[in-house]
């Protein structure tokens, strides 16, 4: 296992973590996701986060190192742009190996370190804009980018190379060596193919959506701030490093802020579900009128499939259908948790078309009504109806799906 060069004396470490485990202990991660960390190393070594113990990673994290001649005891100043776990998680045991490393990060970060992990000695809060000088050359400055993802959250960057250090901010899930037999051989941008740039790009949106979209306003204000800063690389703590390409991945994320803002893409998101097939009924009827105008769309059937993958698609879509029957009076519980997170994730600026078939009574509607009152939401005037559609309602979902999609387009 070897370290990456990413310019003289500037190398990128990373373990890739394939696991049935949830990220966060929420978002599935069936294509797994990379945790990386850098070595700048002039007279004296920096490491700029760690890893949690997660499946192997601290050994893979410590091949690599070793690869260039390097200990965790080598190690003379430990940078920790986030706290989150998994860029910490090995911490005390980092400490045990190495007592005299300063450990350095925000005010926030310090206070962390503290109360997270029980540290108190050898650390050093740095202010925003403050540099550290390694010697032969190598100078780190540290800016602070808080929400992404956390308040303590800062950015490192190492202005001989031009290597912005950017934890969360320019990550994405996806463990790199996805496509590898040998895992852990490509790393950088420009090793990866256009069809699995796709996929790459695929889950980095679902790690924005899941992750970073309640902080879209600090991401575009992170990028503001960095722009005296000469960025020819960027080097996140998940996902590819971007050697050939930094803007174009800088570029995606200030997109993906902007969905927060309702700048999203003329595509609609239908989310349903159908307890006996009613629901589905009605739903058909819509989806043909959809096609007839010729909108993409994707499908999304709950609880079959998970959240995390709802929310990156109902994240960027202009337009969300919600298909779902009423359900002991109320809405159908699968739904009531979709509708939970999209307001916990602030999913606004939609335009909006409700559906549902009801049995004895309806009920979804009141529901309904009272949890998204609170939504930036504009609404297509609902269809309900008791059973299966009668032929007069299946014309008119038809007629609504039409109208629908005609709605997004002019958007
Ligand atoms: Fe990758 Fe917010 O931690």
């Amino acid at each position: 296992m070897q370290a990456h060069v990413i310019a003289d004396g500037v190398y990128g470490l990373h373990a890739d973590i394939r696991t049935t485990d949830l990220f966060e202990g929420i978002w599935p991660i069936p294509h797994g996701v990379s945790l990386n960390s850098y070595i700048v190393r002039g007279e004296k070594i920096a490491l700029i986060d760690l890893v949690r113990d997660w499946t192997d990673a601290t050994e893979q994290i410590e091949k690599k190192l070793a690869s260039i001649g390097i200990d965790f005891s080598a190690v003379d100043y430990l940078i920790l742009n986030h706290l989150e776990p998994d860029h910490t998680g090995w911490l005390q045991e980092f400490r045990a190996r190495n007592p005299k490393a300063e450990i350095i990060s925000t005010a926030k970060g310090i206070n962390l370190v503290k109360t997270f992990y029980k540290i108190d000695t050898g650390l050093r809060v740095v202010k925003d804009g403050e540099t550290l000088d390694l010697g032969a050359g190598k100078v780190l400055a540290f800016v602070e980018t808080p929400n992404i993802h956390w308040p303590e959250t800062m950015v490192t960057w190492e202005s001989r190379s031009g290597t912005l250090f950017s934890c969360d901010a320019f990550g994405s899930f996806g463990a790199l060596g996805i496509f590898d037999t040998v895992p852990g051989n490509r790393i950088f941008d420009d090793e990866f193919t256009p069809e699995e740039h796709i996929f790459f790009e695929k889950e980095s949106l679902r790690y924005y959506a899941n992750i970073v979209s309640s902080f879209s306003g600090f991401v575009e204000k992170a990028v503001e701030k960095l722009a005296n800063r000469e960025i020819r690389c960027v080097a996140p703590s998940h996902g590819m490093i971007w050697r050939k390409e930094p803007g174009k991945i800088i570029e995606r994320y200030l997109k993906y802020a902007a969905y927060a803002k309702g700048e999203t893409e003329k595509e609609i998101s239908i989310i349903w579900g159908s307890m006996y097939g009613n629901t589905k009924q009605g739903l058909d009827a819509v989806i043909r009128g959809i096609e007839e105008e010729g909108v993409p769309y994707t499908l999304h059937r709950i609880p079959d499939e998970n959240i995390s993958f709802v929310l990156a698609d109902a994240y960027k879509s202009a337009g969300l259908v919600l298909a779902m029957p009423t359900y002991e009076y109320a809405v159908f519980p699968p739904m009531a948790y979709v509708l939970d997170i999209f307001r916990r994730k602030h999913i606004n600026h939609k335009t909006v078309l409700r559906i549902g078939s009801w049995g004895w009574a309806g009920g979804a509607k009141k529901e309904y009504d009272a949890i998204v009152s609170n939504f930036k939401w504009s609404h297509l005037e609902s269809v309900e109806w008791a059973g299966a559609p009668a032929a007069k309602e299946v014309d008119l979902l038809e007629e609504r799906g039409r109208e629908f999609a005609r709605a997004i387009r002019a958007l």
